[in-house]
């Protein structure tokens, strides 16, 4: 070899040495030290910094990180561990693997279950949110809760909310509904919504589209076939104008500094909401129906207004007439 070439050699063995020392210094640092922070500044762990849990744990939390962020490669239509769900995966609804802030994170999930929600009537654990989200959100079916995916699913989540104080909600987790209109949201105008900031992506049909691969989506179904049933959170109007409002056009738009306005993002909640999807039985849900949620768009109710001001709104006539009912039962 020549001089020059020895020289080469040399200086890239000498970078890649450096390099090397780097990342084993990384891994060996001290353990990182996580700040309390609840709200309102929480922010979701990392799984670089936070050596919180480690060996076995770590793997499983790890593996439920992956099954979040990739579900349909494992149990979607071609699942390689089971054929449970329809494609779509957890991360398309809760951002960065449910980390990201207004992106309907984890963050209250491990400070607040099991607790009682009045949509099952009972106290529900984790691995019965999850079952939920499988069942509606991915209409598909939950698995066992001893099979190691549902464990991993649970760790991770659990993990992420780990340094959040018992019982608190962070600011920014879950979803926030935007300012209630005064008309009731119109699957008209948000049509035209639909076809300016949507489409591009989601599909003229709300159709999504697959990967190259086809075995999941790079721009996930908004309805048809193949996206969230009827029982699922985001057919409500508020669950659905929330998120958008916060998180779409993806990538382009946060909390802060939304791509949409209220108006729009009730519109299009209401276009979206409007166009055909799989029915699931909810016969089973809300078994006290004065609880519905003032936007739970089947009846029967106790508050008198019809099914579809439920689901399009406008909310606040709701919203009094149960504040009355209250003050009633109270005297
Ligand atoms: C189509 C969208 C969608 C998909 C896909 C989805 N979810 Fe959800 N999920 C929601 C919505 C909406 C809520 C309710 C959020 C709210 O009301 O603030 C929710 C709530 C949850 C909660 C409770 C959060 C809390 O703070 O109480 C958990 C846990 C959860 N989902 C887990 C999962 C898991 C695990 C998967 C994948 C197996 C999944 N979800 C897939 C939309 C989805
Ligand atoms: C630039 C492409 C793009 C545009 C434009 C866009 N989205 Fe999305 N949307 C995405 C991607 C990608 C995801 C999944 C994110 C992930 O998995 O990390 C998503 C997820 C969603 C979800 C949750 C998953 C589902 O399929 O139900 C909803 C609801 C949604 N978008 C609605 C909208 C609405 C309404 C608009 C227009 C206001 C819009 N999006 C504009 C790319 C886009």
């Amino acid at each position: 070899m020549q001089k020059q070439n020895w020289i080469i050699v040399f200086i890239v063995s000498g970078l890649l040495l450096l390099i090397f020392s780097e990342i084993i210094d990384a891994a060996n640092a001290p353990e990182q030290k996580i700040p309390e922070l609840n709200q309102p500044g929480w922010t979701a762990p990392s799984l670089y910094l936070d050596r919180s849990l480690e060996g076995k744990e770590r793997q499983l939390v790890i593996y439920g990180e992956e099954l979040i962020a990739n579900t349909s490669k494992y149990l979607g239509p071609n699942g390689s561990v089971a054929a449970v769900t329809n494609g779509m995966n957890c991360q398309n609804c809760h951002l960065n693997a449910g980390r990201k802030t207004w992106g309907n994170n984890y963050g209250a999930v491990a400070a607040n279950y099991p607790k009682f929600r009045d949509r099952s009537g009972s106290i529900e654990t984790v691995y019965k949110r999850v079952s939920d989200c499988m069942e509606r959100s991915l209409n598909g079916k939950t698995l066992d809760s001893n099979s190691r995916e549902m464990q991993a699913m649970i760790a991770y989540i659990k993990w992420v909310g780990h340094t959040v104080e018992k019982d608190s909600i962070p600011k920014g987790s879950g979803i926030q509904p935007p300012q209630y209109l005064d008309r009731a949201a119109s699957p008209d105008k948000g049509s035209i919504v639909y076809n300016a900031k949507c489409q591009s992506c989601h599909g003229a049909n709300g159709e999504g589209l697959l990967s190259a691969d086809g075995k999941s989506y790079t721009y996930p179904p908004l309805w048809g076939p193949n996206s969230y049933n009827s029982g699922a959170g985001l057919f409500r109007l508020s669950r659905f104008a929330g998120y958008v409002r916060d998180n779409m056009p993806f990538n382009q738009v946060t909390h802060d500094a939304p791509g949409l306005t209220d108006e729009e993002a009730w519109d299009v909640a209401a276009f979206v909401n409007s166009r055909p999807r799989q029915n699931k039985d909810l016969s089973r849900d809300w078994p006290n129906i004065s609880k519905k949620p003032i936007d739970h768009p089947f009846g029967p109710y106790t508050d008198g207004f019809t099914e579809t001001q439920h689901k399009f709104g406008p909310y606040k006539p709701i919203i009094e007439a149960r504040k009355n009912q209250q003050k009633q039962k109270t005297v």
